[in-house]
């Protein structure tokens, strides 16, 4: 890759998907003012996260990260992000006992606020409008007023970011996340379902094994990481401009991080190698990833590596493939394969929900089905290989929504309007989230299972 970086340097780049705002001096002073503002993030953090995706890379642990499809401004309160934690504590709680493996936990959460769109406008009727971009660039309503964008809703944004990671701090370090509460994680709505049975069988093991160590003398008291979890944030780095005004230099390496969240990856419609995108974050410390639709060649997808990780750094790029449930089987395998023989480190991570929406009714929506099915192809095709799937990427709520279609408590064609509140994409709501859970629980022991056998132990 040729030229210095500079936090601005993605400005000479061509930039897919950003809004044209109308006023460039408001622009300017936002984010001048957000560029004063404190970090949400720490860049030791960051790396701390880099340091355990290396261990995911080398087959040692695996990567859970969920949550909306896009935070939104209307739909900001404590019991919406207790509610997501507690079902993403209980998947992470299936994934560790279930497998045996240290999960990595990374939310979609506390930023994820930008969205890329199919078409730059909206038609309904007569009218044509700009479309919506996530609320920190415009509001959903469909008015002219609405959708013009406006900067100031960067400043809106930093703030509910730092306002739900402060509420997900306490949760996690305060005692809420603490394992001796894994039964107090229990959705309502999940409760009485075959998943929430499975999920208190589990749970009451938990609880026995956390006796035992207790009577062993192990116990939340002399053992911090039994009652506190570490939970990473993550979104789309879409909206540069936002995203060079959180770039802070780490005192302790001299280097660059962009501190809006721990993680940042790059959408599928935005990972063109000459684009501003791929400029912006190559220069970043923190880990980051890279959305792998169907479109992406072994070459591109060679080439992100050479620009993104030049020195082969273990943790620093997770490739999220979200092929879809009909492509991964011929989509997938050539970019495994490309990689490994470059030896190209890399974390690789199954996004099943893009590549898997449908319209019906008038709703976008997704059916548990085929997301399941390409996670289940996902798992097969890293057995075949030889290589670990390392991880999972999901648009999901603790919410009682009905956004997508099926599960075992099935949501059907008619209900789908009786609870869908996205904003953006449809979610899995908790229990088709649990239900997830204890599939891919399966899928890693038996991965384990194959690994041990190899090993011949
Ligand atoms: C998303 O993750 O919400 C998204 C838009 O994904 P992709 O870039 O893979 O389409
Ligand atoms: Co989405």
């Amino acid at each position: 890759m040729s030229g210095n970086w500079t936090p601005d340097s993605w400005r000479a780049k061509p930039a897919a998907q950003m809004p044209v705002y109308e006023d460039q001096a408001a622009l300017a002073a936002v984010e001048q003012e957000l560029a004063t503002y404190p970090p949400l993030v720490f860049a030791g953090e960051a790396r701390t996260l880099q340091q355990k995706l290396a261990e995911v890379a080398a087959g040692r642990g695996f990567l859970l990260q969920g949550g909306d499809c896009a935070e939104a401004f209307a739909d900001f309160n404590a019991n919406k992000i207790r509610d997501w934690l507690r079902v993403f504590l209980q998947m992470a709680v299936v994934l560790t006992f279930g497998a045996g493996v240290p999960v990595v936990k990374v939310g979609r959460i506390a930023g994820q606020f930008a969205k890329p769109r199919s078409a730059p406008t909206e038609r309904r009727g007569e009218r044509e409008l700009p479309a919506y971009r996530g609320d920190i660039v415009n509001a959903v309503e469909f008015s002219e007023q609405a959708r013009r964008p406006d900067p100031a809703r960067m400043l809106r944004a930093y703030m509910q970011a730092a306002a739900t990671l402060n509420l997900l701090r306490a949760f996690t370090e305060g005692g809420y996340a603490s394992l001796t509460r894994v039964h107090a994680w229990m959705i309502e709505s999940v409760a009485r379902t075959p998943w929430g049975q499975r999920y208190r069988d589990l749970a009451d093991r938990i609880s026995e094994t956390l006796d035992f160590m207790r009577a062993c003398g192990i116990s939340d008291t002399n053992t911090p990481e039994i009652a506190r979890t570490t939970l990473y944030t993550s979104h789309e780095a879409l909206l540069l401009g936002f995203e060079q005004a959180l770039t802070r230099v780490d005192s302790t390496t001299g280097k660059i991080y962009d501190t809006s969240a721990h993680f940042l990856w790059i959408g599928d419609r935005t990972r063109q190698p000459d684009g501003a995108h791929v400029e912006f974050c190559r220069g970043i410390a923190n880990p980051i990833g890279v959305k792998a639709g169907p479109t992406i060649t072994v070459d591109e997808l060679l080439r992100l590596c050479d620009i993104l990780n030049p020195k082969n750094e273990p943790g620093r790029l997770t490739i999220i493939a979200r092929m879809g449930a009909d492509k991964i089987e011929s989509k997938l395998p050539p970019l495994i394969r490309a990689l490994r023989r470059e030896g190209r480190i890399v974390v690789w991570a199954c996004d099943p929900m893009h590549g898997n929406t449908i319209t019906t009714n008038g709703f976008k929506t997704r059916r548990f089905d085929r997301i399941r099915a390409e996670v289940e192809s996902f798992f097969a095709i890293h057995k075949a290989e030889g290589t670990h799937a390392g991880g999972i990427h999901l648009e999901m709520t603790g919410e009682d929504v009905t956004e997508c279609l099926g599960g075992s408590q099935t949501v059907t064609e008619a209900c789908l309007a009786s609870r869908y509140h996205t904003q953006c994409d449809p979610r899995l709501n908790a229990q088709q989230s649990l239900e997830l859970a204890f599939i891919m629980a399966q899928a890693l022991k038996e991965e384990r299972r194959a690994q041990r056998v190899a090993a011949g132990s």
